[in-house]
C-alpha cells in the first residue's frame, strides 16, 4: 500500500495524519474537560499587557514542533491569557455561546476548508447558507420575500447595507464617486458601527445625524423627522436611517413601527440593528420587539451574540438583493461560471470574495437544539434577567438606570461614579464574573448581559452576591463611607 497520507512538510518519519488523530483526540477530551470544570477558572485574563509576548519566541521555528508540544504550550502559556468569553460567568458585552454543536461544526469546516464565494466553488455551502436562512426568516416570521446573506460580523453588514442604500438613493455614486449631501441618520445610543460605515463609506461624519433618544434610551421619530425636512430644505439627500432593537449600550428598542413611517415618508432606506436583540424575536412572544421591522430595507441579527453560534456569524435580510447585488457585484473573469444567472452567488452581495462556511454551524445548532431547545435557552435568560431585575429594584444601596426589555441588566450603586469604577474593578479583578460598563446620563453605570448557554441561576445569584459584598468593603472603606445615598 502506498504511504499516501505521508505530506510534504511533516517532520521526518512522522505520519501528520496519526498525529493529528491522536492529537485530535486530546483536543477534544480538553475541550470537553474545559467545560466541566469552567467555574473553576478565572473569567478574566490575569496577565499584564506585553506579557504573553515576553514569553513567546521572537521568531517562528525553523523546525516543525509536535503537535503535543504545541498543546502542552497553549495550555500553559496561551489560555491563561484569555478572557474566557464562553464562560457562565461572563456577563460583559453581550453574553455570547460556542455551543458543543457549533465547535463541531468549526472543526468539519475547519477540515473541509470551504470557500462560499461562489455557488461553484462549493455548491453546498451556498445552498446550505439558503437553507438555513431561510429557516432563520421563518422562526422570525419574516416573509420569503427577504433574502439571507452571512457576513463575519454586524459592523461589515451595516456598511454593506449603507452602500445598498446609498446606490438605491443614487444610482451614480457607483461610477461617479460619492456626492456631497447623502445623509444618514442613527440615534444617540446606536452602535458606533453605522457611524464607523458611513465613514468609510464616504459619507462624511458631519452627514450622520445623531437623533436624540427618549427617557427609555429610544430615537425620537419625531425628531428624526424633523431632521429630515431640515435636511432636504438644506439641499441634502436623505439616504439611510439605522433603527436598533436592542442597542448596545442599555438594549432599547426603537419604535422601529414610526421610524418607519418617517423613512417612507422620504423615501429613506430603513436599517434594523438588531444584531443581539433580534434573536429573542426568535420567541412568540417577544415579537412584540420586531413590530415594523417587516417594513425595513435590511436587517441584521446575530447568531453569533444570541443564538448559540460560535463567533462569528452575522446574517443580514434584505428585500432588495439586487440593490445589493448592484453596489457591489464586479467580477473577474477567472470567477464568471457556467451556472451564473441560475444561482446564488454570494460574493456578490459584499466587498468580500472569499468567505467562510458558517452556515454550516448554523446548520448544526438549529437542529440540535431545535426551535424548542433554542427558545428555552432564550427564555431562560430573559427569565433570570428579571429576577436580577427583581433584586435590584428591592435593594437600598442600588437602582436600575434603564427598562429591561431583553437580558441586559443596567444598574449603579447609588454612591456615585467613582464608586461604581471601583465596584466594577473589584467584581472582574475577583476573576468569578466579568461585567461590563456604560454611561448613561452622564452616570457610570454597569451592565449585566445574560446569555450564555451554561448560566444558571445559580451564577447570576452568586454574582449578585459578590457585587452586594464588594459594595459592602467598599462602602466601609474611608472615602466612600458617607457617600452611598
Ligand atoms: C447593537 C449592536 N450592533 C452592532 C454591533 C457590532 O457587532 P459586530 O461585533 O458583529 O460587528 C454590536 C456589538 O456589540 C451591537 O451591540
Amino acid at each position: 500500500m502506498s504511504n499516501e497520507t505521508t505530506v510534504i512538510g511533516s517532520r521526518a518519519g512522522i505520519d501528520e495524519l496519526e498525529e493529528f488523530r491522536t492529537a485530535a483526540l486530546g483536543h477534544i477530551e480538553w475541550i470537553f474537560d474545559f467545560f466541566k470544570t469552567v467555574r473553576e477558572h478565572p473569567v478574566t485574563s490575569r496577565i499584564s499587557p506585553g506579557e504573553l509576548i515576553s514569553t513567546l519566541p521572537e521568531s517562528a521555528p525553523e523546525s516543525g514542533e509536535p503537535l503535543d508540544c504545541i498543546f502542552e504550550d497553549f495550555k500553559r502559556q496561551v489560555f491563561p491569557s484569555l478572557t474566557l468569553w464562553n464562560h457562565p460567568r461572563f456577563f460583559a458585552y453581550f453574553a455570547i455561546s460556542s455551543t458543543p454543536p457549533s465547535i463541531l461544526a468549526e472543526l468539519l469546516s475547519a477540515a473541509m476548508n470551504v470557500n462560499a464565494m461562489l455557488w461553484k466553488s462549493s455548491p453546498g455551502a451556498t445552498e446550505l447558507e439558503q437553507v438555513t436562512l431561510a429557516w432563520l426568516r421563518q422562526w422570525l416570521d419574516l416573509d420569503d420575500g427577504f433574502f439571507g446573506i452571512i457576513y463575519d460580523t454586524a459592523s461589515v453588514g451595516v456598511m454593506q447595507a449603507i452602500n445598498a442604500a446609498r446606490e438605491w438613493t443614487d444610482p451614480e455614486c457607483r461610477t461617479r464617486g460619492m456626492r456631497t449631501g447623502l445623509t444618514v441618520y442613527v440615534s444617540e445610543q446606536t452602535h458606533s458601527s453605522s457611524e464607523k460605515a458611513a465613514i468609510t463609506l464616504g459619507f462624511g461624519q458631519e452627514n450622520v445625524r445623531r437623533i436624540a433618544v427618549d427617557g427609555d434610551f429610544r430615537m425620537r421619530p419625531e425628531l428624526l423627522r424633523a431632521a429630515i425636512k431640515a435636511d432636504i430644505a438644506a439641499g441634502k439627500k436623505p439616504c439611510c436611517i439605522v433603527a436598533s432593537v436592542g442597542s448596545t449600550s442599555t438594549s432599547a428598542v426603537e419604535p422601529v413601527r414610526e421610524i418607519a413611517d418617517v423613512a417612507e415618508e422620504y423615501g429613506v432606506w430603513l436599517h434594523v440593528d438588531a444584531a443581539y436583540g433580534g434573536c429573542a424575536a426568535v420567541l412568540q412572544e417577544m415579537r412584540h420587539i420586531f413590530d415594523g421591522v417587516e417594513r425595513a430595507h435590511s436587517i441584521i441579527i446575530n447568531p453569533h451574540k444570541w443564538l448559540y453560534v460560535g463567533f462569528d456569524c452575522s446574517v443580514l435580510y434584505t428585500r432588495l438583493p439586487e440593490i445589493f447585488r448592484r453596489a457591489s457585484s464586479l467580477s473577474g473573469e477567472y470567477l464568471k461560471t457556467d451556472v451564473d444567472g441560475q444561482v446564488v452567488n454570494y460574493m456578490d452581495y459584499g466587498v468580500q470574495l472569499g468567505r467562510r462556511f458558517r452556515a454550516l454551524k448554523l446548520w448544526y445548532v438549529f437542529r440540535y437544539y431545535g426551535r424548542e431547545g433554542v427558545s428555552a435557552m432564550l427564555r431562560e435568560s430573559l427569565r433570570l434577567a428579571q429576577l436580577l431585575k427583581g433584586l435590584i429594584e428591592s435593594s437600598d444601596e442600588f437602582e436600575l438606570v434603564a427598562p429591561v426589555p431583553l437580558s441586559l441588566v443596567c444598574f449603579r450603586h447609588r454612591g456615585g461614579d467613582e464608586f461604581n469604577r471601583r465596584l466594577l474593578a473589584e467584581v472582574n479583578a475577583s476573576g468569578k464574573a466579568f461585567l461590563s460598563h456604560t454611561v448613561v446620563h452622564d452616570r457610570f453605570v454597569l451592565r449585566f448581559a445574560i446569555g450564555n448557554f451554561q448560566t444558571s441561576e445559580n451564577d447570576v445569584l452568586e454574582t449578585w452576591r459578590l457585587i452586594r459584598s464588594a459594595a459592602e468593603r467598599i462602602a466601609s472603606q474611608g472615602e466612600f463611607r458617607n457617600s452611598s445615598q
